[in-house]
């Protein structure tokens, strides 16, 4: 195998607020040979995730932050170049935490196999068969416990997570209502994926809207945005409600009065869980990877029957991959936002 150059994303500065140009560098630099049980990786796509702006901080919650320097951390598929491990031949599909860059050495942590034919299917593993879609499937189902009849409510409503709770939600016989930001992606909702209801959240009111929306209040809650959202959902919960807290993008990137990263304002209403005599559960998809084949099947058969649908935005070349991050916090995705790694074809020896 000739010598590949890889070109990565390293983190060199911690971001406060929205991450700019500045916390990023690009850098080449060519591959050493490969060790016994390892393999390369050609990287086809990078996904972005909203939890990779927590793992650009400092210290760790449920993983390590990402430290100084290294490449940046990032769920990724691609295709087995070279290997000296039995496991991961020449040929195999693969996706995993490999990082923003053009090529990654695995020995396989962290990395699974998955059964594409081609590099277009990728992208599914990185959204709707990947870590996305197991955190919707298994924090609605396991979390939420959802009954026919009961009414969802789910913040984030047209992204990735979002999105496909409403759907799994429609198919276990709920009524649902997505919560977004503008009247695109409400009639998008309504009209594409055949939500319910749909509330702009930008229009103000927003507890008075999930009041008419679900008079006998809201069974269900799955929040992925936190903040003023979550305090007006938290207002209109049904007797015994669940509310799963996936995430609260609207906090991640607070900032203190002197420019330093605050913690997220946490719900005022946080009462109403004791009024409406209900629970609070947060998910963390990493626990549910161990069921990954469980979850699949479903997804699978679900999107073979076309009852199930995730967008994709896809960004072209890895340059463009610091704007593609910020894309998330500006609300300008529906769906899944993946960057594909546009690297030249491997030299020939
Ligand atoms: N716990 C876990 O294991 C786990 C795993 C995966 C994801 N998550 C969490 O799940 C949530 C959704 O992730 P995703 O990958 O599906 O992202 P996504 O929903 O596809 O994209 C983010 C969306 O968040 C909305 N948003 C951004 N800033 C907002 C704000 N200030 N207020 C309200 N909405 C805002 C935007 O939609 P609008 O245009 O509608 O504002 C944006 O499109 C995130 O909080 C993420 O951290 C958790």
């Amino acid at each position: 195998m000739p010598t590949i150059t890889n070109t990565c994303i390293r983190l060199i500065s911690r971001a406060v607020g929205l991450p700019d140009a500045s916390v990023w560098k690009v850098c080449t630099q060519p591959l050493p040979a490969l060790e016994d049980s390892q393999f390369l990786v050609r990287v086809h796509y990078i996904s972005i995730d909203p939890a990779m702006r927590g793992w650009m901080n400092e210290g760790s919650t449920y993983i390590q932050g990402v430290q100084l320097g290294d490449v940046m951390r990032a769920f990724a598929a691609g295709e087995v170049i070279d290997s000296k491990n039995p496991a991961f031949p020449i040929g195999t599909y693969v996706t995993g935490l490999l990082g923003v860059q053009t090529y990654a050495c695995s020995d396989g942590q962290n990395v699974e196999r998955v059964p594409a034919s081609s590099p277009n299917e990728l992208p599914r593993y990185l959204g709707v068969l990947g870590m996305p879609g197991m955190t919707a499937y298994w924090g609605l189902l396991d979390k939420g416990c959802p009954r026919a009849g009961e009414t969802v409510l789910v913040s984030g409503a047209a992204g990735t997570v979002g999105s496909l709770v409403g759907q799994i939600a429609k198919l276990h016989g709920c009524t649902v209502i997505g919560i977004a930001g503008g009247t695109k992606k409400c009639d998008y909702l309504r009209h594409t994926l055949g939500f319910d209801a749909a509330l702009d959240y930008t229009q103000g009111s927003l507890s008075a809207r999930i009041r008419s929306a679900a008079p006998q209040g809201v069974n269900i809650y799955f929040d992925n945005v936190g903040g003023d959202v979550l305090d007006a959902a938290l207002e209109n919960l049904a007797r015994g409600a669940r509310v799963v807290i996936c995430g609260a993008i609207s906090q991640y990137n607070n900032t203190t009065p002197d420019g330093k990263p605050a913690p997220p304002q946490g719900p005022t209403n946080y009462m109403k869980i004791v009024t409406a005599r209900g629970q609070m559960n947060g998910i963390i998809v990493f626990d549910y990877f161990h069921r990954t084949q469980e979850f699949r099947s479903h997804m699978q058969r679900w999107i073979a029957e076309g009852k199930i649908t995730l967008h994709e935005h896809i960004l072209e070349g890895i340059e463009s991959f610091p704007h593609a991050l910020t894309m998330l916090f500006r609300g300008e995705n529906i769906g899944k936002i993946l960057v594909r790694v546009t690297s030249p074809s491997v030299p020939s020896a």
